[in-house]
């Protein structure tokens, strides 16, 4: 009987790590959990032809003057944010309060939720490359296009989906707001466990809107299987800040459904496949005073309430 639940408990554990994708760094399942050379055979849309992410190659980029700012909403409201360890990853869960419009987008999106992608022992984790340049980090926040519901539902338009990229640099100064996300992360280590995070504004992590005129824009995919080909891409030009510190800590939180660290969590760059990367023509900059206003103003609303 004992042989018996042993031979079952083996044999779930290798059906569940042969049925789950994996990344490169999950080495102990590497024989039988997909890495991303393989997620094709289970997701065939990761083999197609507008795969993410991808090498933006500045000097093929075209530059689209009808490629107008974003216009950000409720990115200066106080939200509790719920963040959850899903296994290969862990997201932020964002308040349908929280959407984008203009930007040449084919309509508004509300937003879903946002992650991060990252290295290990401070090596760069980005998805995207400029250049052949990876970056230390890169923040994804996830939108799905109304009157969506589900992206299953959003599967039937090719932009049903717009996700937001933002590359990190390294600095000699912490990130002052990234911190609360790490000590988040910290509480959700194992696979399934969820914390909140509680008075958040994405206007304390992102920079100001009049910083992120300048962008790259292509169609392309979800990073993740199934990679479906449903994503408006926007890579923005204006890093963010992180620390050293700040990203050897960042991947030291979490574990991988099987136990390991969750660390290199990203997926190699995709061919373009004859895809064109546009760039958007930046602005005239504003006066600082009116793009920290959002964030000032939300801090007077509090002080008056
Ligand atoms: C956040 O959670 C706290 C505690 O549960 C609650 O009092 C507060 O109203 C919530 N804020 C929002 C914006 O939902
Ligand atoms: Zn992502």
């Amino acid at each position: 009987m004992a042989v018996f639940l042993v031979y079952l408990a083996l044999l779930s554990f290798l059906s569940r790590c042969s049925a789950q994708w994996c990344y490169q760094s999950q080495y102990s399942c590497d024989d039988a959990c997909k890495d991303p050379s393989r997620w094709v055979a289970q997701f065939p849309s990761c083999g197609g032809l507008r795969q993410s992410p991808i090498n933006i190659v500045t000097s093929k980029v075209r530059v689209d003057s009808a490629l107008p700012p974003l216009d950000f909403m409720g990115h200066n409201s106080r939200i509790n944010v719920t963040a959850e360890n899903l296994g290969h990853s862990a997201r932020f869960v964002l308040p349908q309060s929280v959407r984008l419009g203009g930007g040449a987008l084919p309509g508004q999106y509300r937003a879903l939720q946002f992650h991060l992608h990252w290295g290990v022992n401070g090596r760069p984790g980005s998805e995207h490359t400029v250049d052949g340049e990876r970056f230390p980090m890169e923040l994804h926040i996830v939108h799905i296009k109304e009157p969506y519901g589900s992206l299953a539902e959003a599967e039937r338009d090719m932009a049903g989906l717009a996700v937001l990229a933002f590359l990190f640099e390294e600095t000699t100064e912490d990130h002052p707001h990234l911190n609360d996300l790490i000590a988040a992360l910290g509480r959700v280590q194992n696979n399934g466990s969820t914390t909140v995070i509680q008075d958040f504004q994405l206007c304390d992590i992102l920079p100001p809107a009049r910083e992120l005129r300048s962008y790259y824009r292509y169609v392309g995919s979800m990073t993740t299987p199934g990679c479906e080909q449903v994503v408006a891409w926007t890579v923005f030009h204006k890093t963010l800040p992180v620390s050293n510190r700040q990203l050897v800590a960042v991947a030291q939180q979490c574990r991988f459904w099987t136990g390991q660290p969750m660390t290199d969590i990203f997926r190699p760059v995709q061919p373009l496949d004859g895809r064109v990367v546009y760039r958007s023509k930046a602005g005239a900059v504003l006066p600082d005073f009116i793009a920290v206003l959002p964030c000032a103003l939300s801090l007077l609303a509090m002080t008056f309430t």
